[in-house]
């Protein structure tokens, strides 16, 4: 068959598909791998040059014709359908509700309360901060200034330049970390706060998503030191893990606004080829963590030779993956109602610590 046929045949099939199914059936009859277009395009590897100088250009216009022509149709079958079901389905609006509230509590704000409530009962309130953040408190006052190779770790999202406010180029906030300069700028110490809250990055795959959920600590007083900083994060995980036989390991690291860093493991057991918090056969990271550094003390104005401090980040969505075993971040921002279903909390399940802040 000559290629005008085929293309008229083929114009004829895509404009006479009158459902979606039809138009991709026609589609893999021409594109699909035993396709007619594309039985065509296999041919040009066996031509001589001359004859691909003068077939190619046609072949390859049959495929571009076809594609966007089936593009074209598959837009107008889209759009009747819309148009279809907007005019034949209704939502009643005036039936009553169902008896049992259907809704859950996400497993990060259920994991952010049970957070807040073990802090609180060592002391810790809770401080926020914006998410969209100026380049000063995210990097320059936690001691990364501009040339910090650290500025490249964090693959920021960067507001455009016009968005600057008093010179200082926006971003949305890479970390927690800024909300230790908004309280130690804005209170007198001493301070105890933690800062649950959303964070952003351009990463993503199944760990990785480019919003995600970290809560910082900061504790600012006289006298503090790496043995306060020890023993509040050991309270702090066996209350979170609900056990008593939680280990932590202390590893020196690098933070460049703590001096020292240390990054925490906590030892977990194989149970049943599955990983428990609990014991030491193995370990993995969970926080990043140090005595705040001098400088950044500094930088909010006060007397690094009077106060001193830790603080303490981590991602909560990894925290809630560890306690309640989900193994895909990506599905905690779904929305997919069964997963909410599955992993979702009781709206009266509040978490204390009487009662064990987990349910
Ligand atoms: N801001 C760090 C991050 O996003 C986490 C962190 C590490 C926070 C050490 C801290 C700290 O407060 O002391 O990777």
């Amino acid at each position: 068959m000559d290629i005008e046929t085929l293309q008229t045949e083929l114009m004829a099939a895509i404009d006479s598909a009158g459902t979606l199914e039809a138009l991709e059936a026609v589609r893999v009859s021409a594109l699909g791998k035993q396709g007619s277009v594309s039985a065509l395009l296999k041919t040009m590897g066996g031509m001589s040059p001359e004859e691909r100088q003068t077939q190619g250009p046609i072949i390859n216009g049959l495929r571009e014709s076809i594609t966007s022509a089936l593009a074209a149709k598959k837009a107008e079958l889209e759009t009747a359908d819309l148009n279809r079901r907007l005019a034949t389905e209704r939502v009643d609006m005036t039936l009553p509700a169902p008896d049992a509230p259907r809704g859950t509590i996400h497993p990060v704000s259920q994991v952010m309360d049970e957070l807040a409530e073990i802090f609180a009962d060592m002391g810790f309130a809770v401080a926020e901060g914006p998410e969209i953040e100026d380049d000063w408190h995210n990097f320059t006052a936690l001691n990364i200034p501009e040339t910090h190779p650290a500025r490249a770790m964090h693959d920021t999202f960067y507001f455009p330049d016009e968005m600057a406010r008093d010179g200082q180029k926006m971003v949305l906030r890479t970390h927690t970390s800024p909300v230790q300069i908004r309280t130690m700028t804005s209170q007198e110490p001493p301070i105890r706060i933690i800062a649950p809250g959303r964070v952003y990055r351009s990463d993503s795959d199944a760990t990785h998503t480019p919003m995600f959920h970290q809560i910082e600590g900061l504790v600012i007083d006289k006298g503090i030191h790496l043995g306060h900083l020890k023993w509040t994060l050991e309270t702090f995980l066996k209350a979170y893990f609900e056990r008593e036989d939680v280990v932590l390991r202390l590893r020196p690291s690098y933070f460049p606004f703590t001096e020292p860093s240390v990054e925490v493991d906590v030892g977990y057991s194989v149970i049943n080829g599955k990983r428990v918090i609990g014991g030491s056969e193995g370990w993995m990271e969970v926080l990043g963590s140090g005595m705040v550094h001098r400088k950044v003390i500094e930088a909010c104005g006060l007397d690094p030779d009077v106060w001193q401090g830790f603080a303490f980040g981590t991602g909560v969505d990894r925290l809630a993956m560890l306690k309640y075993g989900m193994d895909d971040l990506r599905a905690f921002f779904d929305g997919d109602n069964r997963w909410l279903q599955h992993y979702g909390f009781n709206a009266l399940d509040v978490p204390t610590l009487s009662g064990g802040v987990g349910v």
